[in-house]
């Protein structure tokens, strides 16, 4: 019988590279695959980072080379609005800018490749952090990347916090609970800063740790951009969650059962933000802003652009469909709503 942690057992059905879900030929994002990300919803959040991202170019003093990293750029679709609008808005930012995508899944980099065809002579990809290059002044970018890291379990017991394993037994899979497998997971969770019920459990994404302190590593100068379903450490861990947030899905429905359709369905947490800001204080990098996506995107005038937009559209065919997802993202409870924004800089 085999035993491993969580993370591990999240690690091979996601990930593994035969047959792990991301790493697959199949339809992961969009209507005929699992779930949407938000650029599924048109070009406008692509073109509002553009945006941020060229007034980070001027704060930056106009370096002579600026460079933008996304992690996990999934289909490559915010790649390709961020870089059109850059090429039709912002010349002078698209003349010095490189996009270095990092992507673990060698599928998604073909698919990102195509759809980055118009720009190849400024991109390149890379399959992890660690082997980006240093010294990189620009912009380090990842939109719901964090929430597909593998994280352990752990439960809160009346005395101690356990950790919870996965053993193969001949009937499949199973649950089961022990000490903690690492003392890091203690380190990060007394970090963290809060308490929780006896019986209740959550996820800790010590991945997510490790990777940033490679990007406070590599970044010189520039900005840290981090969107993800999440919340502070006191909100995520409260007792409204008393069995965490892992969620699995699988053609547009949620199910709580991470052992079941190994390979076959998305697994996801949600990120701790109070951490990243706790440890990415120890890599050098300080926190800007932290708030909700929507509020944040209103602020760099989403509604205005979005107006705009709607105006230029006729009211059928494929127009009316852009008009739609339009409005699903800025409506209140729309995407944007569900998700947070972390900003954090090196100077
Ligand atoms: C949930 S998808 C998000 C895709 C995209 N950012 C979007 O918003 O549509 C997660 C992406 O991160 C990639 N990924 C996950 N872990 C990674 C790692 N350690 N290094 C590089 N890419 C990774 C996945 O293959 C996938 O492209």
């Amino acid at each position: 019988m085999s035993s491993i942690t969580f993370a591990e057992f999240m690690r091979r059905a996601l990930y593994d590279p035969t047959r792990g879900y991301y790493m697959t030929d199949r339809e992961h994002f969009g209507k005929r695959g699992d779930f949407n990300t938000i650029s599924a919803y048109g070009e406008l959040f692509g073109q509002i980072m553009a945006g941020e991202f060229a007034a980070l170019f001027r704060e930056l003093e106009s370096p002579s080379t600026f460079t933008i990293i996304e992690l996990g750029p999934g289909n490559g679709d915010f790649a390709r609005h961020v870089l059109t609008e850059l090429h039709e808005h912002f010349n002078d930012v698209f003349q010095v800018v490189r996009y270095l995508c990092v992507e673990i899944s060698p599928f998604l980099a073909d698919k990102q490749r195509l759809r980055l065809e118009g720009f190849s002579d400024r991109v390149a990809w890379y399959n992890e952090v660690d082997k980006l290059p240093a010294w990189l002044t620009g912009v380090f970018f990842s939109n719901e990347f964090f929430d597909a890291l593998p994280v352990h379990i752990v439960r809160q017991q009346p005395a101690v916090l356990n950790e919870v394993f996965v053993d193969e037994n001949d009937g499949g899979p199973v649950f089961r609970e022990a000490e903690l497998s690492s003392a890091r997971l203690r380190e990060y969770w007394s970090r963290a800063g809060t308490t929780m019920q006896p019986g209740q459990l959550a996820e800790i994404n010590l991945e997510a740790i490790d990777l940033l302190e490679l990007i406070g590593a590599r970044l010189k100068r520039g900005r840290v951009v981090t969107i993800d379903y999440g919340d502070l450490a006191a909100n995520l861990y409260d007792n409204t969650r008393p069995q965490g947030t892992l969620r699995c899905f699988s053609h547009h429905s949620l199910n709580d059962e991470p052992l079941a359709n190994i390979g076959e369905q998305d697994l996801t947490a949600s990120v701790n933000f109070t951490s990243l800001m706790a440890y990415g204080r120890d890599f050098g990098l300080e926190t800007v802003s932290f708030e909700n996506l929507a509020d944040h995107l209103t602020k760099k005038g989403m509604l205005d652009r979005a107006a705009r937009e709607l105006s230029r559209h006729s009211a059928e065919g494929p127009a009316l469909e852009k008009s739609l997802a339009l409005k699903q993202l800025f409506v209140p409870h729309g995407i944007a709503a569900h998700f947070k924004i972390l900003l954090q800089e090196k100077k």
